[in-house]
């Protein structure tokens, strides 16, 4: 999970390269690199760290050149340090790489019996050095890449130079992510239509196993085989804008404040007063649904998350039985298929290599049918999927998600009303869950107000190395969610429990130096986590708890603080709570200063295993 992009064109490409790389950072930030190739030399830039750490040592030094590769790490094999950075150069070679080459320990040592020296841990520089190799017999670069990567197991995009084919690159992928640029007299590879809103919106998203050559003056794909092959051209919807960070401090601070508007998107067109409108799952998908019986929901980290959600959701209002799993356990295990099951993948890239994984396994399990709830139209789980609802929440840029999760519990509250509908949920019932999701993007709105009281609270976190978070029922996996954001972002290692489990066992960490989060809608379940948060009191625990305006909560009982918050109603209550503990995440990271949109050690796209 690198991010990529290459040029050929006419004019110098290094700062294009460059520009392209920032748009990939979320991808990946360990290190970063860039190769250009001018009159048959190749000149090359590697730094440890982000792209403006390179970017720095190209200016100081800058090359010509109109021929380039450029690539953004996270690091698999080897450390982060220049040795290992991307671009990798071997005899001839200089190549760019995304992915896992899983065959590359025998490669190498059959590559060193030949003489090949090797200067880095990566399994890159091998696949450099066995294209170099192919180079010999009269091969060209785009023959001499095909039957390099006919002999590769595991996956790869990459983007390779010759210094004996000047004008040309030539890129491959298989399991990760590449797509072709159109320009005018230009042309371009990238990891994604991002990093390249720059120069083009004309896009070729590549297949699997196809290898490409661009040239200034066109580019041309071919299968494994070596055959042309077609692909369409589509008309990226990106602009420079949704990019941008503008008045916000973070991309993530501007994401969360994006989400009413986010949210409003997901809904739009999709449901009336009168509820969710026919067809919204793109063709056949009214048919398919109306013969399932139950659902598999399969994802990762915070998506994970809003599947978990949804599993509340459909038992209740639905009354269809969900199971919910992370992708990397899906993957692996045997599971039990009971027929009219629907599976569902949720994940905001499209890319992530263990949902995408799990999916394509669920085609061997004999399911209903698959549907894909993503925020990147063209990803590889949007393509590969029966159905899909896509979440446009527009570009999320922080490595944190935030409005990616709140427009998939948009997305996935759409299908529970539809399938509620459809097995029958009371008429009147059906009305206000409709009534409440229109209601969203306002009450997100309001629930925004809350910032300078989240501000305040989140001082007391500056120098706390430890947190709980609590919730009951679908209230949950928000505490879950509020606990990855603040251990992802703030480095302060958190737990989420559902409150009834608390005297089970996580009860003996409360004390003084315990801070206890809870999340406390109004209903049913109140009273229960009344009693639960007396529990903490008791141990002398300092318990914050986000209450819907409409919970009695004893705000002078607590030692700690009781902010209230419009929660808009029992149906979208877990999409609003979720907002102060965004917010409360994001201040606290703020304050102990740490990367929030590139956190340490993370990437946002994984699309490793
Ligand atoms: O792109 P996906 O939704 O498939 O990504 C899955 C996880 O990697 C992701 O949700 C991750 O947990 C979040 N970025 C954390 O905030």
């Amino acid at each position: 999970m690198c991010g990529i992009v290459a040029a050929a064109a006419q004019r110098d490409v290094a700062p294009l390269l460059i520009a392209g790389l920032k748009a990939l950072e979320y991808r990946g930030y360990d290190s970063a690199g860039l190769a250009v190739l001018e009159g048959g030399e190749v000149h090359r830039v590697r730094a440890k760290g982000k792209v403006r750490e390179m970017e720095s040592l190209y200016l100081s030094n800058p090359f010509p050149g109109g021929t380039g590769i450029a690539h953004t790490r996270w690091a698999t094999h080897g450390v982060p340090n220049e040795a290992n950075a991307h671009p990798h150069m071997i005899g001839r070679i200089t190549l760019v790489h995304n992915g896992i080459i899983e065959n590359y320990a025998p490669l190498r040592a059959q590559l060193q019996a030949k003489g090949y020296h090797f200067t880095s841990e990566t399994d890159t520089e091998v696949m450099a050095a066995l294209i170099d190799q192919n180079l010999s017999g009269g091969r060209g670069l785009r023959e001499a890449v095909l039957a390099t990567v006919r002999d590769l197991e595991g996956a790869y995009a990459i983007a390779v130079i010759s210094s004996e084919e000047p004008g040309r690159v030539v890129g491959a992928r298989r399991g990760a992510p590449l797509l072709v640029g159109l320009g005018i007299g230009e042309n371009f590879l990238g990891s994604d239509a991002q990093a390249l809103v720059q120069v083009t919106n004309r896009i070729i998203y590549l297949e699997d196993d196809d290898v490409v050559e661009i040239t200034r003056e066109g580019a041309q794909i071919y299968t494994l085989d070596g055959k042309p092959a077609h692909r369409g051209v589509h008309e990226s919807e990106l602009s420079a804008d949704a990019v941008e960070r503008g008045e916000y401090r973070h991309y993530m601070q501007k994401e969360i404040f994006e989400q009413p508007h986010a949210v409003a998107n997901t809904l739009e067109t999709r449901i009336s007063a009168a509820g969710v409108l026919p067809n919204i799952f793109g063709a056949g998908g009214d048919e398919l649904l109306a013969k399932v019986k139950g659902v598999h929901i399969v994802a990762c980290g915070t998506s994970y998350h809003a599947g978990m959600v949804a599993k509340y959701w459909l038992e209740d209002y639905a009354r269809l039985p969900v199971n919910v799993e992370v992708a990397s356990e899906y993957r692996y295990r045997e599971t039990v298929v009971p027929p009219g099951t629907l599976f569902i993948a949720i994940s905001q890239s499209g890319e992530t290599a263990d949902t995408l994984a799990a999916m394509r396994e669920s085609r061997r399990r004999g399911y209903l049918g698959t549907l894909a709830i993503c925020n990147v139209p063209e990803s590889s789980v949007t393509r590969e999927a029966d159905l899909k609802l896509m979440t446009h929440a527009g570009p999320e840029i922080g490595v944190a998600s935030t409005k990616a999760f709140t427009t998939q519990l948009a997305a996935l509250a759409l299908l529970t009303l539809h399938l509620a509908k459809q097995q029958g949920l009371d008429e009147e019932r059906y009305r206000d869950l409709t009534e409440q999701l229109l209601r969203l993007p306002r009450t997100l709105e309001e629930a925004l107000k809350l910032e300078p009281q989240v501000i305040e609270l989140a001082e007391r976190f500056v120098h706390r190395h430890h947190a709980l978070f609590l919730g009951r029922g679908e209230h949950y996996p928000v505490a879950l969610e509020g606990s990855l954001k603040l251990k992802e972002i703030s480095y302060i290692h958190a737990e989420a429990y559902p409150a009834g489990e608390l005297k089970h066992g996580p009860l003996a960490l409360v004390d003084e130096d315990m801070p206890v989060i809870a999340v406390a809608p109004n209903g049913p379940l109140l009273d229960k986590l009344k009693s639960n948060l007396q529990e903490v009191r008791a141990r002398g625990g300092e318990l914050i708890v986000f209450a819907d305006t409409n919970a009695h909560i004893d705000g002078n009982a607590t030692r700690g603080a009781v902010l209230r918050i419009d929660a808009g109603g029992d149906f979208i209550s877990p999409v609003v709570l979720t907002i102060p503990l965004q917010l409360l995440a994001y201040h606290v990271a703020v304050l102990r200063g740490t990367d929030v949109d590139q956190p340490r050690n993370l990437a946002k796209s994984v699309t490793v295993e």
